[in-house]
């Protein structure tokens, strides 16, 4: 049995595609696998700054690889949304360094939220141009651009790989109920999104997802090193990846930090839930993968002489543990149930 992996939805797919030829017509993979290296070069030189949007890799890179890449990740995470909060309590969403889009493409997927209110904060006015463009292409939701936001109640703020790049201008934390943070997971960053967890329960939100619970961050806590990041695996279409066989990078499986943080209370019926934090580490005689329950650093851990150990995908959610015995921050747990 092997874990599932995530592709990207064919209306997504076919709005890249459309896209992609309408905005770099003729550009055969190996071309666009240039463009990818230069525009992932540039990240990897200059971390944390703004996408070059003037120059002419970007718009090309963006679409053929960091958009699909962003959007299966972002997609992920809005299952989270889809759980923890009720339709009813967004009213409308405001989405920050929104480049061109993500946020829009992957809304166009959620059944679960009817087309709202969407609005779009994006310094550069090219991306902005293109986003607007690409709306033609066939859309059930209608974004309009922004220059600074105005929330209303029940406003949720969505930030995929632009909050720890937008920290001067970010709005009042109190501005909106909802804040959902999609960033990349290097330690930094992750330990960063970590730290803002305390700031957004010191301004009365609650942190719904990955956290199980509102006390100390365990991994921030107990570990000088661990970051929080999920891992979700992906199956590119064909014409991705024939484009990634002319890269150095392969993305089977991609990682991601994010934090939905909310006015909106966890549902009673998911206190005392697990998240699974880790891979699983096959060690001497056992099988480890950890966990996040409460402020310890905590493992289910599976013996070798039991049989095989279950296959739990690294972000999954385990809603009722059991009462397994614990021994030294290891939780001998039994056949467990779990959602992703
Ligand atoms: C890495 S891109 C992410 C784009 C998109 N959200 C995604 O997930 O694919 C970050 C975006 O934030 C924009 N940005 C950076 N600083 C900003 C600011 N102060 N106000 C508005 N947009 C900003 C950049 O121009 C860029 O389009």
């Amino acid at each position: 049995m092997s874990i599932p992996a995530q592709k990207l939805s064919p209306r997504f797919e076919q709005t890249l595609k459309s896209a992609l030829a309408h905005f770099a017509p003729g550009a055969d993979d190996r071309a666009l696998a240039s463009h990818v290296k230069k525009l992932s070069d540039y990240y990897l030189i200059a971390p944390g700054s703004a996408t070059p949007w003037d120059k002419d890799f970007a718009l090309p890179a963006t679409l053929a690889y960091f958009m699909p890449l962003n959007g299966v990740r972002l997609a992920q995470v809005f299952r989270e949304v889809q759980r923890f909060l009720p339709s009813e309590a967004i009213t409308e969403i405001w989405d920050f360094g929104s480049g061109l889009g993500t946020t829009q493409w992957v809304l166009e997927d959620q059944t679960w939220l009817e087309p709202r209110p969407l609005y779009s904060i994006e310094i550069s006015g090219r991306a902005a141009k293109v986003h607007d463009e690409m709306q033609t292409f066939g859309a059930r939701w209608k974004s309009e651009a922004r220059r600074a936001p105005t929330p209303k109640r029940g406003a949720l703020a969505v930030f995929s790989y632009s909050f720890l790049e937008m920290q001067k201008t970010l709005p009042d934390l109190a501005a909106f109920d909802h804040w959902l943070i999609l960033e990349p997971s290097t330690r930094e960053r992750g330990r960063a999104l970590m730290d803002w967890r305390s700031q957004f329960i010191a301004a009365g939100l609650e942190p719904l997802a990955p956290c199980t619970h509102s006390l100390a961050c365990p991994l921030l806590t107990h570990s000088p090193r661990d970051w929080c990041h999920m891992r979700v695996h992906f199956e590119g279409p064909e014409w991705f990846q024939s484009m990634e066989e002319h890269l150095p990078m392969k993305n089977r499986t991609l990682t991601y930090s994010y934090l939905l943080a909310s006015r909106v209370v966890r549902d009673e019926a998911w206190r005392g839930a697990a998240r699974i934090v880790g891979d699983t580490l096959p060690e001497k005689g056992k099988t480890r993968q950890m966990i996040c329950r409460g402020p310890q650093r905590e493992f289910f851990s599976w013996l070798r002489k039991n049989g095989e150990p279950p296959l739990i995908p690294h972000g999954a959610l385990v809603k009722d543990i059991g009462t397994p015995e614990i021994k030294g921050g290891e939780l001998r747990v039994g056949p467990l149930e779990w959602t992703f």
